[in-house]
């Protein structure tokens, strides 16, 4: 047995079917399901795969809710009574993790820490042991970074990560690995560039998201053969971790984007992409397929030759990339820098022979919902092509969607937003109001979310600097839609600095390893409220959110402590007046609050979205450009 088959066969004890049958970047034939059984259904409900998943999860995740919620100290409130006896379902906690490259990752590693008690000091802080009782986890470009990393490793810990120092190695710029060492480079890129060829070779397209999900693989997957270039998403149902349920579900978000078009929030198609499946809930696609067989040629999910499927499409990295394709407005900005000449074409050249279509684009072809039946969008459908962009692309930077499906019941969201709305990189809750918006759209098929401010009012009334809980009271939101579905209550927390400035550049593209831990660490005191210093009956007020809805359902009162809580922490439905000058509110004191707020008046000025682009800096670009004309030479050799 060499040594990659080992290592498969000590990680992935069920089946080794769902690497790429290649064994390497390409994918391959593998049998197609007996019967030639479609691969594709219409999204009316979860899939009979994830029920079954989810109904037992729930079995790790009771306990583990009332042991989180007696460690935080409820008072008047019997944990166990109430989850066991009291309610008729299980509680769904959902985690989100929003966009913004590194800082998004780094930040966002900070939070899920805070949540796991296998993090130094996160029992002491009150939420450790809540990613335990979490079903579904979500993460979107740069979040799902984090999100992908952890559930690709083994569902490995934050702690281990940092403890062993291998994996998210940022020191140089995955531009440039070999920071000095141009020939470490210079093999780093001939690798990436002969995966592309093994795919290209097997006969299918390859877009720029191919190179990055490589690039990313470097950072994220060196504990596999060849940085996990077999590496399959759908790997995952394989996996223990998964399979016995010891890890929350993980979605990743993606839009669907035809090339030259501009989506924004109530037109995108949300995509997602579960260890199972991918597909839209949206009415302009309404499908699901099975995402193991990516790759094969179908016709509303028939194989149209059933001895032809095909496995090992579903690249781990792939996927990563396909949801952070925002990155390569980078490349999309060439001729904005300046080069001429020769190096202009070569770098031309190549991008053109790596990509016909836009850059920013993940190329999924053959599509795999040619001529889905269920699909009200026939551009989607009639195409060859599937074409997936950066999720955060229609400004809805948290992947909310996803836990937003009636289907799923999610009673509450920990919403942990990174995004660089403002001018300094902070957010402004742009992305909640693209998600509110959303409900009230054709897309929005009958999914609610709780009513939300504009942005000024997010800032002004400090709802980015504090925890700030959405849809508190659900008598309140019985008319956001005719069959009065109510929506999840969420808990909205917002990067802001506490021990470190965590606004760091979405382009940033090297960390050392001060700036990474003090970003996460930055990540962890927003979760816990500075480390409980700031409300030392956080954790309890965290437990009177989450147990809310099933409070609600079986009309049941809240404690005087939950009272205390709720007045503290929802949003009251106050709106800042409309001539504040919210550009005044650029720093936070050190209680958290947005400083300079008594002293704002005159006009708004915060309208940057989600998903703006802002570059980084020169440094950025001298890297880019160097690694394009390496990559241009290594092509041209
Ligand atoms: C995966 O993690 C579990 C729990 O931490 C551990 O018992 C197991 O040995 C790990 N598997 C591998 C292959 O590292
Ligand atoms: C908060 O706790 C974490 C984890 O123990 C620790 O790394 C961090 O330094 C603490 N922060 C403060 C401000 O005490
Ligand atoms: C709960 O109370 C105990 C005893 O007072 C205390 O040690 C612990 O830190 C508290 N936990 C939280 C999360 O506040
Ligand atoms: C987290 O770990 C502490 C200390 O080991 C334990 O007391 C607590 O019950 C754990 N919390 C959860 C939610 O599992
Ligand atoms: C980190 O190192 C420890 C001890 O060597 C090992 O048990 C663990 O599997 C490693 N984790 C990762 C993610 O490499
Ligand atoms: C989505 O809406 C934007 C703004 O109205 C518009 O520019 C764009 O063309 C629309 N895209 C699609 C695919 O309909
Ligand atoms: C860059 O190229 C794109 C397409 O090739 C073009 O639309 C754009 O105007 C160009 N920008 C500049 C600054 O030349
Ligand atoms: C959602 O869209 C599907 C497909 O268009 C439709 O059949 C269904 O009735 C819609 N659901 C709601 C609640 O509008
Ligand atoms: C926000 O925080 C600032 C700084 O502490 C404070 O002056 C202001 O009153 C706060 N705003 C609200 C609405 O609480
Ligand atoms: C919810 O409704 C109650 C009265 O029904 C009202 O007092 C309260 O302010 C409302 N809360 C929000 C957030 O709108
Ligand atoms: C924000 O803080 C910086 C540095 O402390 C200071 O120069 C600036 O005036 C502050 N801005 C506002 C609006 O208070
Ligand atoms: C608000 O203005 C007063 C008077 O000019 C000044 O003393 C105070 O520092 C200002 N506060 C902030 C947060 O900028």
């Amino acid at each position: 047995m060499n040594l990659s088959a080992l290592i498969k066969a000590a990680f992935f004890l069920t089946s080794t079917l769902a690497w790429s049958p290649t064994d390497s970047y390409a994918p391959g034939p593998i049998a197609c399901p007996a019967n030639n059984a479609s691969l594709l259904r219409n999204a009316d409900g979860i899939s009979s795969s994830e029920a079954s998943w989810v109904g037992e999860r729930h079995k790790n995740t009771d306990d583990a809710l009332v042991r989180f919620l007696v460690n935080a100290n409820m008072t008047d409130f019997d944990a166990n009574n109430f989850v066991h006896n009291t309610l008729n379902r299980s509680i769904n906690i959902a985690v989100a993790f929003s966009g913004g490259g590194y800082r998004a990752m780094l930040n966002g590693a900070g939070q899920l820490s805070a949540l796991d008690n296998r993090t130094t000091g996160a029992a002491e802080n009150g939420l450790g042991g809540l990613i335990d009782a979490t079903t579904y986890l979500t993460g979107l470009s740069g979040g799902n970074w984090m999100v992908g990393t952890l559930a690709m490793n083994n569902w490995t810990s934050v702690q281990d990560i940092l403890d062993n120092g291998t994996i998210w190695d940022l020191e140089h710029s995955m531009f440039a690995p070999g920071g000095i060492n141009i020939f470490k480079t210079a093999s780093y890129w001939k690798e990436i560039s002969d995966d592309l060829s093994d795919k290209r070779d097997a006969g299918f397209n390859v877009s720029l998201t191919d190179a990055w999900g490589r690039a990313l693989s470097h950072q994220f997957f060196l504990n596999y053969p060849n940085m996990g270039a077999a590496l399959t998403w759908s790997t995952l149902r394989d996996a223990d971790v998964f399979s016995n349920h010891s890890m929350p579900f993980p979605i990743v978000v993606t839009d669907g984007r035809t090339p030259g078009s501009t989506i924004i929030g109530s037109n995108s198609t949300v995509f997602e992409v579960s260890p199972f499946e991918l597909g839209s809930w949206d009415p302009s696609l309404h499908s699901f397929v099975d995402v193991k067989y990516l790759g094969s040629v179908l016709d509303n999910g028939r194989p149209v030759n059933s001895s032809a499927c095909i496995g090992g499409f579903d690249n781990a990295g792939f996927i990563m990339g396909t949801s952070s394709t925002l990155f390569n407005q980078f490349i999309l900005q060439l001729n904005t820098t300046g080069i001429t000449g020769g190096l202009y074409d070569l770098i031309h050249d190549f991008l053109s022979d790596v990509s016909k279509d836009s850059n920013d684009i993940a190329v999924y072809r053959p599509n795999p919902f040619y001529k889905s039946s269920s699909a009200g969008e026939e551009s989607i459908v009639q195409a060859d092509t599937l074409y997936l962009v950066d999720g955060g692309e229609d400004l809805q930077n948290v992947p909310l969607y996803p836990l937003l499906q009636p289907e799923r019941d999610v009673d509450i969201i920990l919403a942990f937003d990174n995004s660089a709305d403002t001018n300094e990189s902070w957010p402004n809750g742009a992305s909640l109001v693209a998600t509110y918006e959303r409900q009230f759209s054709a897309q929005g098929n009958g999914t609610t979310f709780p009513y939300v401010p504009g942005q000024d009012t997010f800032l002004a009334l400090n709802l980015t600097s504090k925890p700030t809980f959405f849809g508190c009271d659900s008598k309140n939101l019985t008319t956001l839609n005719a069959d009065g579905v109510i929506p999840p209550l969420v808990v909205y927390m917002a990067n802001r600095p506490f021990s470190y400035h965590s606004n760091t550049s979405t382009y940033k593209m090297s960390y050392s390893e001060d700036e990474k831990r003090g970003v996460i660490n930055n990540g962890f005191e927003v979760a816990t409220r500075n480390n409980l210093t700031l409300d030392a009956e956080w954790a309890a007020c965290l437990g009177c959110a989450i147990i809310r809805r099933g409070q609600e359902r079986q009309n049941i009162s809240q404690s005087a402590q939950c009272q205390k809580c709720f007045s503290e922490y929802c949003w009251d439905g106050s709106l800042v007046a409309a001539d504040t000058d919210v550009s005044l509110l650029v720093n936070f004191t050190s209680t958290g609050l947005t400083s300079g707020a008594e002293n704002a008046t005159g006009t708004s000025n915060t309208t940057n979205a989600a998903g703006s682009v802002k570059f980084g800096g020169s440094s950025m670009w001298q890297t880019v450009i160097y690694v394009l004309a390496t990559l241009a030479v290594i092509s041209f050799a």
